[in-house]
């Protein structure tokens, strides 16, 4: 059989975002506009992730077909490898990502505008109390699971609830804890059983200021949100936690701060993790206001200036989400910087 050159992309075969209402995907929703596996409230693992959806998701993939992809922000997870036939079934997911609750404990501005209302139907009624069962084939094979990418994993009860059950339930599995870290005190880390079970702990902090910062969480505590870092500082310096990442959601509003947050973090020995901007939730408005990486935008050169400058690109304490989308500011595709990278391949 001919050897066939191809991109891979591991995502579909390691990972399983259970989201609202049990839709299953195989990497960040709004990268892959929606495009469902199946749903655990309706149908079984084997369903699911070994199911037609899952199984034309990998052969596109396979094909060098990226169309199901058109918003990925994760180039570098892509390499180039040689092999002779697909594999459109795979072994059960590492890494399990559950965002079922929305519950949070305060409105950041592009995420919840000031009258946005809590869905509390993200779950069937009739199948709350059997939550841990319906997950059961999706935990035990599962190394990581990360939680919670759609509300406050420490302010939702149905959040805390999981993680100690899966704690107790699959003793080996590291958890992966995204949080606007308000409540995320050595307290309640110790509460959820979470100690010494943590692979990777992210902060959403979106600015260096107290300042900024009240300008974009409403209604948060940046001193509280800032001694708990202190905390899991002391925590990543020990070697207890893995990975350490704060989370700044790049805007017109908090650029500035850039610089000082990458000081910061290499003094908490943290990466920062700088996004983009999405237009989510019906905040059109704010975000034409806000969103920077625009070209229209009117301080869009001095983003441009910033991220070019040596300290930004040399850093070693930064992550960047989607490398050309953001350093290079290219609104370009996806499918075109693919193409640009795996030139040999398409
Ligand atoms: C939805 S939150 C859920 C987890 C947790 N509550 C937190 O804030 O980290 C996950 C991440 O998405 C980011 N986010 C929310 N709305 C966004 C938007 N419109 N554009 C870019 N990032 C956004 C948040 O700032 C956060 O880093
Ligand atoms: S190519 Fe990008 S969007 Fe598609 S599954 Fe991989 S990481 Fe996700
Ligand atoms: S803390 Fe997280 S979930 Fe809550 S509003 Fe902010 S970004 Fe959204």
């Amino acid at each position: 059989m001919k050897e066939n050159k191809h991109i891979y992309c591991p995502n579909p075969y390691i990972l399983a975002e259970i989201m609202p209402y049990g839709e299953v995907y195989p990497c960040s929703c709004g990268w892959i506009r929606g495009y469902s596996f199946g749903n655990i409230f309706e149908q079984t693992f084997d369903e699911i992730w070994n199911g037609d959806r899952a199984k034309e998701f990998r052969e596109k993939l396979y094909n060098n077909d990226f169309s199901l992809c058109p918003g990925c922000q994760n180039l570098e997870i892509l390499q180039e490898i040689k092999d002779n036939e697909p594999k459109l079934v795979s072994e059960p997911p590492e890494r399990i990502l559950l965002g079922l609750d929305e519950f949070c404990d305060v409105k950041c501005i592009f995420c919840r505008g000031e009258n946005y209302k809590i869905n509390t139907n993200l779950i069937p009624k009739d199948k709350e109390d059997k939550l841990i069962e319906i997950l059961t084939p999706w935990l035990e094979h599962a190394k990581y699971v990360k939680t919670n990418a759609v509300g406050e994993v420490f302010a939702s009860k149905i959040s805390r609830d999981l993680i100690k059950e899966i704690a107790i339930k699959f003793p080996n599995i590291k958890f992966e804890i995204i949080t606007n870290g308000i409540q995320c005190t050595k307290e309640n880390i110790e509460n959820l059983n979470l100690t010494d079970k943590i692979s990777m702990m992210t902060v959403s902090l979106h600015a260096f200021s107290e300042k900024i910062y009240n300008k974009i969480v409403k209604g948060g505590d940046y001193k509280k949100v800032i001694d708990n870092i202190m905390y899991l500082s002391s925590l990543k310096k020990s070697g207890k936690i893995e990975r350490f990442e704060l989370h700044f959601t790049v805007t017109s509003i908090n650029y500035k701060e850039i610089p000082q947050i990458i000081k910061f973090c290499r003094q908490i020995d943290a990466k920062v993790r700088f996004l983009g901007l999405d237009c989510s939730r019906d905040l059109e408005e704010l975000y034409n206001k806000i969103n920077i990486q625009d070209k229209k935008h009117p301080d869009y050169n001095k983003l441009v200036k910033l991220v070019h400058s040596k300290e930004f690109i040399e850093s070693k304490d930064v992550v960047i989400q989607g490398y050309d989308y953001f350093v290079n500011l290219q609104k370009i595709s996806f499918i075109d910087t693919i193409k640009n990278n795996f030139k040999n391949i398409i």
